[in-house]
């Protein structure tokens, strides 16, 4: 598959910190591509730099081939990005439409004066619930009667709506029991399966070994190693990041 999404040699200080010391991945189309290290490697530093969150001191992203900037959350899903940040934003007293449609209500004119279409929304939100995970049909739950991976799956849907073809989830399975992990491991699948390209953060070996195609492990702001099919086991993954062993670089 061709490259997707592509970072170089990507730096970020903060102040004294070191946080990127030059990261260089490539997420190819349709895949699902893990980010993985230790408490403090820079996940977070480098995925809130492809969501517009921080600007890189230096470096470079491309999308299809094309290099971007992304000044702003707004930049950045503009370009199709969308980003599910670990504390996920969902709006607990709200219902589940109402999340999914947060900041891009769907409104109908009645007599020349806009009305939220609250008919159409909760329809489309149970045409991208569908896709995910089909056992949610009530559109008017409130979020805050939902479990976790119930939870996840709201946010994915609002990711789903702005259309984007690349999907970031920062841990999405922490503090999840193993059912709940089970389900939202099946939503990063269904979200591949709807040809998205995903990239996933994650703590969790077991969790990343079963569903990423590719997996870079960053150590200290830098790339450690890539990993890709039979070398993807979570045996794997926990010896690289404990052992700090550097291998392939790119
Ligand atoms: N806003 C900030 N100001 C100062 N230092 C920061 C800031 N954000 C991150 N850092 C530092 O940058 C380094 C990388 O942090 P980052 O949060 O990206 O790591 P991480 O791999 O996501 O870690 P964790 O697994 O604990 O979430 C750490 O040393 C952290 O303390
Ligand atoms: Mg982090």
């Amino acid at each position: 598959m061709p490259v997707k999404i592509s970072t170089r040699n990507i730096v970020k200080n903060y102040g004294a910190v070191e946080a990127l010391r030059g990261v260089s991945v490539d997420v190819h189309e349709g895949e699902i591509h893990a980010i993985c290290g230790d408490n403090g490697a820079g996940k977070s530093t480098f995925i809130k730099i492809l969501a517009g969150v921080e600007q890189p001191d230096q470096g470079e992203i491309t999308i299809n081939g094309e290099a971007r900037r992304f000044d702003s959350p707004q930049a950045s899903l503009q370009a199709g990005i969308a980003t599910i940040h670990q504390d996920l934003a969902v709006a607990a007293d709200m219902s589940i439409y109402q999340n999914i449609f947060m900041g891009a209500e769907l409104t109908r004119r009645v007599l020349g004066l806009p009305l939220l279409d609250k008919a159409r929304m909760r329809k489309d939100a149970l045409g991208y619930m569908g896709q995910l995970n089909p056992s949610i049909t009530d559109m008017n739950a409130k979020v805050t009667d939902l479990s976790g991976g119930q939870r996840q799956a709201v946010a994915i849907c609002r990711a789903l709506r702005w259309n984007a073809d690349i999907v970031i989830l920062d841990e999405p399975t922490a503090a999840l029991g193993v059912r709940e992990t089970e389900q939202v491991l099946g939503l990063v699948r269904s979200l591949k399966a709807a040809g998205k390209t995903v990239i996933l953060i994650s703590h969790a070996m077991q969790d990343v070994a079963a569903v990423a195609d590719r997996i870079s492990i960053l150590r200290t702001g830098e790339n450690q190693i890539d990993l890709e099919g039979g070398e993807l086991t979570a045996d794997n993954l926990s010896h690289y990041i404990l052992s700090g062993e550097v291998n392939r670089i790119h």
